[in-house]
């Protein structure tokens, strides 16, 4: 058994658990794009996530003109009308863009209707891409909404086929703030025997 002392000091040094705690939720992005190389690395770090049968069912749509980002935002503010505000208290003042936080780069991920893993292995995916994401200095975040994207004109752009659904959308930058980390829940555990 290691002394407390060094197996603090190990713990303090391991790179994917700081990466782990470190990662936050953006809203504000610096206006600097990731390169293609990066992003890239993101998608792999997704692709490398595990899935039920190793079915893979992700993929991605990819969108980094700045222009498109905004137009979409707008038509799904428009249909997801208030809810968004309530749901994370970004305030449409604060920023013009408050589905996809003025981010460079829109990624959504699909998965085929009939997988009733998807979501499950959608989720390790996009959590494998956002820790990719900060660890190579970038932030990220999980955009719930970009599933309202179903319900705008601009949704024929993606070319998403017709048995699978927006599970969710992620995005990712260069992050212009720091937030603090939301307290964690710590009545959750019970060590069975
Ligand atoms: C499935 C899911 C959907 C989310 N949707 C949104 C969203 O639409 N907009 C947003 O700004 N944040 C969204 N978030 C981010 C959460 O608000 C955030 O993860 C939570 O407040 C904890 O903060 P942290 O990510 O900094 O630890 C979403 C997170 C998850 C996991």
């Amino acid at each position: 058994m290691k002394g407390n002392g060094i197996r603090k000091f190990e713990k303090a040094m391991n790179e994917t658990l700081t990466t782990i705690h470190q990662r936050r939720s953006v809203r504000k992005f610096k206006q600097v794009p990731p390169n293609k190389d990066i992003i890239e690395d993101l998608l792999n770090a997704g692709r490398s996530a595990p899935s039920a049968i190793n079915k893979q069912p992700w993929r991605f749509y990819v969108i980094t003109n700045t222009a498109l980002i905004t137009s979409m935002a707008k038509e799904i503010e428009a249909v997801a009308e208030g809810q968004f505000q309530l749901s994370h208290g970004v305030h449409l003042s604060r920023t013009e863009d408050a589905v996809f936080h003025g981010a460079p780069v829109v990624v959504f991920i699909s998965a085929p209707k009939d997988n009733e893993w998807a979501e499950l292995d959608v989720g390790m995916c996009a959590q494998n891409m956002m820790l990719a994401a900060k660890s190579l200095g970038l932030d990220s975040c999980p955009v719930g909404f970009g599933r309202f994207v179903e319900k705008t004109k601009c949704y024929s752009l993606l070319n998403v086929p017709a048995s699978e659904r927006i599970v969710v959308s992620l995005v990712f930058g260069y992050g212009d703030e720091q937030p603090k980390e939301h307290p964690r829940r710590r009545d959750n555990v019970v060590y069975v025997l």
